[in-house]
């Protein structure tokens, strides 16, 4: 099956009992045993539900995997996969991720005696030198919140393959519509299911997606001993909104080129980071291994912080809100609002600064975004 067919498709069959084409929502929170011993396939929905199980076979199939196990959240998903591993274990991340997964990894998984190091991972070459004899595990955001850096997967899969540790990648900005970090040597792509998966700013869910039973059956009993699991509506929800994901994706990406072809342009301006853009100090990796590039950009305007929040707060059609990947344009302002966790020196270290403005593009047309920003910035 084609990718814009196992969107709509995969995973999916009629109810067998009534022919539903839309699968039905399993609001149960346990099963009733035929016998003693025997089950029908669900014993309690903290465990595995037939929604969930459903949405998890969809974005197995969808972004190329073997298993999926849905999460709560993005971030319950993280901590999930960070289960895996022991007090004195050490971990290389990205510098530049989302603010809530930095917050996880310094301010709690640090207190159970994981170590993490933080480089810049578009360059492969600081990654090689971060890994210890006790790395297990490569984090890689790619591209980053809120900064858009990309990092070469290729180039990062040899390293984890060559010392033999854990290659995760945190998928959320580009989706398997766009990337495909199974191809690079991947071992767990996670997204916030919240964003581009659901597209529809109705839930907050997660997802981790794996292709070895080992890694597979440490997922399954998160979800089961910790319970951090989304409900049966959202899950349909979920399965709903990614049946347009193919789409969805493709004026995302259109839509993004323009607005930052229009902010590149313009006097306000100071910086823009979108990697379409052959400005981009990554342009050629995006271009070699993403097919198209998102709605996902970031800039900076003359006269910093003063100029962005008079920005942000002159937008009629952009929301200012805090998510990112769902049919309506949203601006951010990263250092109030989704990196606030991340302390300022930190932030200012990896070149968050105060006038840093983010902006999710939509699907309205984009002449209608374009137009709203130009009277913004007047
Ligand atoms: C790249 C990235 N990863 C993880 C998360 C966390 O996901 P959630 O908000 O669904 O917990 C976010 C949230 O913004 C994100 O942008």
């Amino acid at each position: 099956m084609k990718f814009e067919t196992k969107v709509v498709r995969a995973g999916i069959s009629p109810d067998p009992t009534t022919g539903a084409i839309v699968p039905p929502i399993y609001q149960s929170a346990t099963y009733v045993l035929p016998e003693v011993g025997r089950d029908l396939g669900f014993d309690y929905t903290r465990s595995s539900n037939p929604t969930r199980a459903t949405l998890e076979t969809a974005l197995a199939a969808v972004e190329g995997g073997r298993y999926a196990a849905c999460f709560a959240s993005g971030m319950s998903t993280v901590d999930a996969i960070l289960r895996l591993f022991k007090p004195g274990d050490h971990i290389v991340s990205s510098d530049d991720v989302y603010g809530g997964v930095s917050r996880l990894f310094n301010q709690i998984l640090v207190n159970y005696g994981l170590k993490f190091s933080y480089v810049d991972s578009s360059d492969p070459a600081k990654v090689a030198r971060a890994i210890r004899k006790s790395t297990k595990m490569v984090w890689i955001e790619t591209p980053t919140n809120p900064l858009i850096k990309v990092t070469d997967l290729d180039a990062i899969g040899k390293i984890c393959k060559k010392n033999k540790v854990l290659y995760g990648v945190d998928s959320t900005f580009a989706t398997p519509a766009l990337l495909r970090p199974f191809r690079y040597g991947a071992d767990i792509v996670m997204h916030s299911v919240t964003k581009y998966l659901s597209g529809h700013n109705q839930i907050i869910g997660g997802v981790a997606i794996v292709k070895t039973k080992e890694l597979y059956d440490h997922l399954r009993f998160q979800q089961k001993s910790i319970g951090a699991v989304p409900s049966p509506f959202d899950c349909w929800l979920t399965l709903a909104g990614l049946k347009t994901l193919a789409i969805r994706m493709e004026r995302h990406s259109e839509n993004g080129l323009a607005v930052a072809e229009f902010l590149e342009g313009h006097p306000k301006v100071k910086r823009i980071s979108y990697p379409g853009l052959a400005s981009h100090p990554q342009h050629e990796i995006a271009r070699r291994q993403m097919s198209a590039f998102a709605g996902m950009m970031s800039f900076e305007l003359i006269g910093g912080l003063k100029a962005g929040r008079s920005l942000m707060n002159s937008v009629k059609l952009a929301s200012l809100a805090e998510s990112l990947g769902s049919v309506e344009t949203m601006i951010t302002h990263p250092a109030t609002m989704t990196h606030a966790s991340v302390p300022k020196k930190a932030r200012l270290a990896r070149g968050l600064t105060d006038g840093l403005v983010r902006i999710s593009v939509g699907i309205e047309h984009k002449d209608d975004i374009i137009e709203d920003l130009t009277q913004a910035l007047a």
